[in-house]
């Protein structure tokens, strides 16, 4: 008999990969099979975000650009998850009559159960009845390069806790994802031990707040310490950290412990302290200051990376050049930076959005181009320095890996180093990746 077929396309976060990644893995146990292209598809899932406004957005044109599938193939079903979902709820079947299913974020750990009541309705219909076909391309072949189960073998995600409780005033992740949850860490370890028999190498533990993790008498740095004990592992990352839980005991775990790579994304969002008090940040720059100072006496090469908001309601010029000045001070590795989205329901949606959109873009544009100067000098000063790289796949006719340091390195060598830590002498720059070429190890390594 043919094999149903699922297709998922994830807008968002880490956080909706793993998750996109575990539906995948539970269709598959239900003997469907992954479908490249919508075309092929029985059911399509999509995993939407409602971080920003533009998040929803794309994925409601997504689910529009579904319709002409649906024409075709009125036993197609789609099927909305994640944050949106949680959102809006039966809204958004209202509105685009094409969803025949809504799962919101806080019934994700209940995927399965609801997935089997809706594949067997109670009646004799299968509401996946062979898919008809459809002829025309669909043009969404390819759109999830990282999805059917496996984003890349060697490197895997592991959601240590779900929800927040921080309520940062712009964000709607506490609305949509609930309160903290912490997962027992006998359960984290036994799927870090499944994902290292799959092959994985390289793991990295999220959640909103990583720091905050407790479970029964372990705390993330114990978490940490289970973790490094795993055979076969040979890299743990996590993300994210808020400044605000931020620990010295964290800063000493990651230090001492072999396989913790020397890399932490820490979101600043804001260097004026009168935007960050306005945000519910509980923090200020000077005390995100502090931690940038011990880490880097603790940690000399650790990699540091943020994510920067700007145009807050409220966001003067002074505080905006606040937030250059950081930038300046801290010479972080990496950012990310997005221009403030009001989010219903939020704090700060209750105040105005003040800073016009061409300010916003101003400004976003202002960070860009300042972190491009930092990066490319830091990235500089890698050249002629040998890294240890773990080779993740192909990628443009060459190879690509990471360093420890979380940057991306392309460079030339035998497919069978795929899944292997090798040492990489690093020869150029490139924008966000370096260039290198295998080094030999001293011939004691192989001894
Ligand atoms: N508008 C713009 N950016 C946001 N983020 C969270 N909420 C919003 C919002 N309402 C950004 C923050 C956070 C990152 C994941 O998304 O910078 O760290
Ligand atoms: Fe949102 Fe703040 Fe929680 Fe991060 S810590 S998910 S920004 S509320």
């Amino acid at each position: 008999m043919k094999k149903r077929k699922y297709f998922i396309r994830t807008f968002g976060c880490q956080m909706n990969v793993a998750d996109s990644d575990s539906i995948g893995q539970h269709l598959a146990g239900l003997g469907m099979e992954y479908a490249s292209d919508v075309a092929a598809a029985d059911i399509v899932f999509i995993n939407t975000c409602s971080v920003r406004q533009q998040a929803e957005q794309r994925a409601l044109s997504f689910v529009g650009r579904l319709e002409p599938f649906k024409r075709a193939n009125s036993r197609l079903k789609v099927v909305v998850v994640g944050c949106m979902a949680q959102r809006e709820g039966q809204r958004l079947q209202k509105q685009l009559p094409i969803i025949d299913l809504v799962i919101g974020s806080k019934d994700i750990e209940r995927f399965p159960e609801i997935i089997a009541g809706f594949l067997s309705p109670g009646t004799k219909e299968d509401p996946l009845m062979q898919n008809p076909g459809y002829s025309g391309n669909s043009g969404f072949a390819g759109e999830t390069p990282d999805q059917g189960s496996a984003h890349n073998r060697t490197s895997a995600f592991v959601t240590i806790m779900r929800g927040c409780e921080n309520f940062c005033s712009y964000c709607i992740v506490p609305l949509v994802r609930g309160p903290e949850k912490s997962r027992p860490a006998r359960e984290i370890i036994a799927e870090i031990e499944t994902k290292v028999r799959g092959g994985a190498r390289d793991i990295t533990l999220l959640g909103q707040n990583v720091n905050s993790y407790r479970s029964g008498d372990t705390d993330f740095p114990e978490l940490l310490a289970l973790a490094n004990n795993i055979r076969g592992l040979d890299r743990i990352r996590f993300m994210t950290s808020h400044p605000k839980d931020f620990s010295d005991r964290l800063i000493d775990t990651v230090a001492d412990l072999d396989k913790v790579c020397e890399h932490l994304h820490l979101p600043l969002q804001s260097g004026s302290d009168r935007v960050l008090a306005s945000m519910n940040r509980r923090y200020t720059s000077a005390d995100y200051r502090c931690i940038v100072d011990k880490l880097r006496k603790h940690i000399p090469d650790a990699a540091l990376t943020t994510d920067i908001m700007v145009g807050f309601p409220g966001e003067t010029d002074d505080d905006f050049s606040a937030t250059l000045d950081l930038l300046r001070a801290v010479e972080f590795d990496f950012l990310f930076a997005f221009k403030y989205s009001p989010r219903p329901g939020t704090a700060a949606a209750s105040l105005s959005d003040s800073v016009p959109v061409a300010l916003k873009e101003q400004r976003h544009s202002r960070v860009l181009e300042m972190i491009r100067g930092i990066s490319t000098q830091k990235n500089a000063k890698l050249v002629n320095t040998i890294q240890e790289v773990l080779v993740e796949g192909a990628r443009d006719g060459q190879f690509v890996g990471r360093t420890r340091t979380n940057k991306r390195v392309f460079f030339s060598c035998d497919a069978s180093r795929v899944g292997h830590l090798i040492d990489v002498r690093i020869t150029g720059i490139k924008l966000n990746s370096l260039t290198g070429i295998p080094a030999e190890r001293p011939s004691a390594d192989y001894a």
